[in-house]
């Protein structure tokens, strides 16, 4: 095979399974739970994350926590088994609810982002989300809806 044959082939398919692999994480439903509020705060059971798969269980990014007792859902990111972050889906812009897009909450109105950390990566938002802090215990998630982290 020729070296630009090669090149044209192997960037093809490189293409193709990007292409496709974007495609299937976003087939990839997003999980609504209500979680257990209580006075201080949210608690939710660190199998939410999960997702049976054949020949094994993997972990969803995120999840969304959606109460009636809330204004707007939380979403929480998980990065490892004990680093999740929680952040409330309320645009800093003008106050509406975000949405959800892999490791990016986006904003339908003026189209802000945030990271999955909670910052500003698109205005016209210049502040970034509020979060709160998350306890890890056993296999309990707590979201401390007292404070900001
Ligand atoms: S309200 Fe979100 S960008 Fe304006």
């Amino acid at each position: 095979m020729h070296r630009r044959k090669f090149i044209k082939k192997s960037c093809t398919a490189c293409f193709s399974l990007t292409a496709f692999s974007t495609f299937m994480s976003s087939c990839i439903a997003t999980k609504y739970v209500t979680g257990r509020l209580e006075k201080d705060g949210l608690t939710i059971s660190k199998d939410e994350f999960k997702i049976k798969q054949k020949g094994g269980t993997a972990y969803s990014s995120f999840i969304i926590v959606r109460n009636d007792a809330l204004l707007f859902p939380v979403c929480i990111y998980r990065f490892n088994n004990n680093e999740y972050t929680a952040l409330w889906m309320k645009c800093t812009h003008q106050g509406n609810e975000l949405q959800a897009s892999g490791d990016v909450l986006q904003c339908s109105a003026h189209g802000s982002e945030f990271s999955n950390k909670g910052f500003v990566v698109n205005g016209p938002a210049s502040s970034n989300l509020r979060s709160f802090p998350v306890t890890v215990k056993n296999n309990e998630l707590f979201i401390d809806m007292r404070k900001q982290s």
